[in-house]
């Protein structure tokens, strides 16, 4: 590491670790004005004195709000690849976003040798196994806590605290503007629409919200999680994904009666060990039941709820997204950093093995579906049949509304998805049925 000279604000024998910062947006402001406003309260905790020391932005000509740099308007550069080569920084943080230049930049970077901090859950969920190697090529760490839920210190606790632990399944509320909605609807009683509404307007839910309420943020999220709990090469485009936009207040409430809260879950399960691995991992709305502790997950917070051979079950909480929240995983790493190359060391080697994801079609559950129908004799009778043929077992069944806003719901007994899936396709097919409404899986044992 750089030991540069003491200066006046210095303490002896205070190692200082610039880093450089590439993007300059809603958490690198964020992270830098944590860093530029707390460094002696930070170097006192940590025992390193941390400058951002320069910034590559893509544009340094943008007219940036003084408060959003205060002196860091020297320290800004259009050129991000000099910061990389640049001898006297010693951390790369990378909160650029997206495939490129990110990509390239942070590759460079680990064959430098030098440690990398990135936020960016796209690139970890699309090339996560060649960053992970990089850095085992060059010797050097890369971090990524803030890639996935937030602030919640998850990737450490499954990378170093749960190391040694055969983890079983993990399962997550990794959303938090989707946790917002379905929290609002649930408790509101409102629509999806209205819910949408409040988010936007509340700063959680993007103009554009497609990224959050077709489960594709939570898609990224669960590849990454796959691949840190089974060192697994699982990436986003692996992951078998269902959003919320189908569900209405009437879905939540009738889930509500039978004791369960509807969440969208981010899922990774351990399917086969040995010579040939498997993992299952997907995304999609689920019925949990009230007394499960992810049911208890309101707002915008995310959660991750950890099985595991030998520890059983544990569950972390906290914020998910926002810049300062975002801001604090990215310090922990940039700690955690600093701390390895002052003892010329680096964290545990980790890999991404060549798993096997099994199709959704293998799973086996139970189910929530309605049909809306027609109201007439005959119709649960032709309906009933289809399950049947298609080996599902239904559970119970019950008829809201009449007439021409006849709709059916049913919770079958587990079956298997391909089953159910080849049921609603038939069911589709049928003269008396007017629409088939929503599918919910329904977590835990059948009680
Ligand atoms: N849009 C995400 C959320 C945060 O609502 O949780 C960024 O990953």
């Amino acid at each position: 590491m750089h030991v540069d000279e003491p200066q006046s604000s210095e303490k002896r024998g205070t190692d200082v670790v610039h880093v450089g910062l590439l993007g300059y947006g809603n958490v690198g402001v964020a992270f830098t004005r944590l860093i530029d406003s707390q460094v002696e309260a930070i170097a006192l905790r940590i025992g390193h004195e941390l400058r951002v020391t320069r910034i590559a932005v893509r544009d340094v000509a943008k007219p940036r709000p003084d408060s959003a740099l205060s002196d860091a308007g020297e320290r800004l550069s259009g050129d991000a690849a000099s910061l990389v080569d640049d001898p006297s920084i010693d951390v790369i943080v990378e909160l650029i976003g997206g495939i490129e230049p990110a990509r390239s930049l942070v590759l460079a970077a680990l064959a430098a040798g030098k440690p990398v901090v990135t936020a960016n859950k796209e690139l970890l969920a699309t090339f996560g196994a060649e960053l992970l190697s990089a850095a085992e090529n060059g010797g050097v760490d890369l971090f990524y806590e803030a890639s996935v839920a937030g602030a919640i210190p998850l990737v450490r606790l499954l990378n170093d605290s749960l190391a040694g632990e055969r983890i079983v399944r993990v399962m997550g509320i990794v959303n938090g503007t989707t946790n917002y909605m379905l929290t609002s609807m649930s408790e509101e009683g409102c629509d999806y629409a209205v819910a949408l509404s409040e988010a936007q307007a509340l700063g959680y839910a993007e103009a554009d919200p497609t990224a959050d309420v077709e489960g594709f943020d939570a898609r990224a999220k669960a590849a990454i999680l796959a691949g840190i709990a089974f060192d697994a090469d699982v990436v986003a485009s692996d992951v078998y994904t269902e959003g919320i936009t189908a569900i209405g207040a009437s879905d939540i409430a009738f889930a509500h009666k039978l004791g369960y809260v509807v969440k969208l879950l981010a899922v990774a399960e351990r399917v086969s060990d040995g010579p040939a691995p498997a993992v299952a991992v997907r995304v999609h709305p689920a019925m949990v039941p009230r007394e499960h502790p992810l049911a208890s997950v309101r707002g915008a917070f995310n959660a991750v709820f950890v099985e595991g051979d030998t520890a059983g079950e544990l569950m972390v909480y906290g914020r998910g997204a926002g810049g300062m929240a975002t801001a604090s995983a990215v310090l922990g790493d940039v700690v955690a950093a600093a701390h390895h190359l002052s003892e010329e060391t680096r964290g545990r080697a980790v890999r991404r093995e060549q798993v096997e994801v099994r199709p959704i079609s293998e799973l086996r559950t139970q189910y929530y579906l309605t049909l809306d129908v027609k109201d007439q004799p005959g119709v649960l009778a032709a309906v009933a049949r289809v399950f049947g043929e298609h080996h599902v077992s239904i559970r119970s069944m019950e008829q809201i509304g009449l007439g021409g806003g006849a709709r059916l719901v049913f919770i079958t007994h587990t079956a298997l998805e391909a089953d159910v899936q080849a049921t609603l396709t038939s069911l589709a097919g049928l003269d008396v049925v007017a629409r088939v409404g929503v599918l919910l899986r329904v977590i835990g044992p059948e009680r």
